[in-house]
């Protein structure tokens, strides 16, 4: 708690500004920790920044640039696949940092502790796919990485039920759905440690998307629409990707969106 005045918006607006991925993960769970012993203020009193600061490296491109990763088990492959892992984890670590300082004055204490400590989570699996990468010889940065993980946050910024419709609802619960293939690839490539690491990930996703889905339906709640309908009109408002199948339905129900394979396939 050295260099911020001691509310909780100062404390993580200082993780996002902060550009070294290793100082960032370590920043996000002192302030999860922080958070959780009172030993921050509740106090919204400084804004987020537009865009949370970045390392000179990895090198960022538009995602139409990113060379192909192709889809083999080679070590190249495997560490190709990690690195973008790596740095969507990386994304994500301020991305619930922003979720929690941005909208947390308006939402209260719980959604507060909940965003850090999925905070605290993305820096953790940051910080066990960046030990891989680098046991296989590799790091972070090493390789280029997708320019457009910011841009949901952006399109968002200006509405805390557009986030949640977007961010836990639509990405985070897309992870759901392909990291069980990864996991498998990973296995068939014998590299039951990269495996291992993502089962893990997914078992935290899973709570991530229960998060979302649970401050969703509390806002809801508060404006008096139906969670189904606002999520479907949202989406069509704010994401422009494709939602397709195939959906992991065991890991969607768990994290409380059973309905939601039935409503993208109804967009
Ligand atoms: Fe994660
Ligand atoms: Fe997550």
């Amino acid at each position: 708690m050295a260099e911020h005045d001691g509310s909780v918006a100062a404390a993580i607006r200082a993780a996002l500004m902060i550009a070294e991925p290793r100082d960032k993960a370590l920043a996000t769970r002192a302030v999860a920790r922080d958070f959780a012993a009172g030993r921050l203020s509740f106090r919204f009193d400084v804004a987020m920044p537009d865009r949370p600061a970045r390392p000179a490296e990895p090198v960022l491109l538009a995602p139409t640039a990113m060379p192909r990763r192709g889809r083999g088990g080679s070590e190249r492959g495997r560490i190709a696949l990690l690195h973008a892992i790596a740095h969507i984890e990386f994304v994500a670590i301020d991305l619930a940092l922003d979720m929690a300082g941005r909208f947390g004055g308006g939402r209260g204490a719980e959604f507060v502790s909940d965003w850090l400590s999925v905070a605290a989570d993305e820096a953790m699996h940051f910080a066990l796919v960046e030990r891989r990468l680098r046991t296989l010889g590799s790091r972070y940065g090493a390789l280029p990485a997708h320019d457009g993980l910011w841009d949901a946050a952006m399109d968002t910024a200006h509405d805390v039920a557009a986030r949640l419709a977007i961010v836990p609802m639509v990405l985070e619960a897309r992870g759901l759905d392909v990291t069980p293939v990864m996991i498998e690839r990973f296995t068939a490539a014998g590299d039951t440690t990269s495996a291992r690491i993502l089962k893990r990930i997914l078992d935290d996703e899973i709570r991530h998307v229960r998060f979302g889905t649970k401050h969703f339906a509390m806002v809801c709640d508060e404006r008096r629409e139906s969670p189904d309908d606002f999520w479907k009109c949202l989406v069509a408002r704010h994401f422009r990707g494709d939602l397709k199948p195939p959906f992991n339905d065991s890991a969607r129900q768990r994290a409380g969106l059973p309905l939601v394979s039935a409503c993208v396939l109804a967009l």
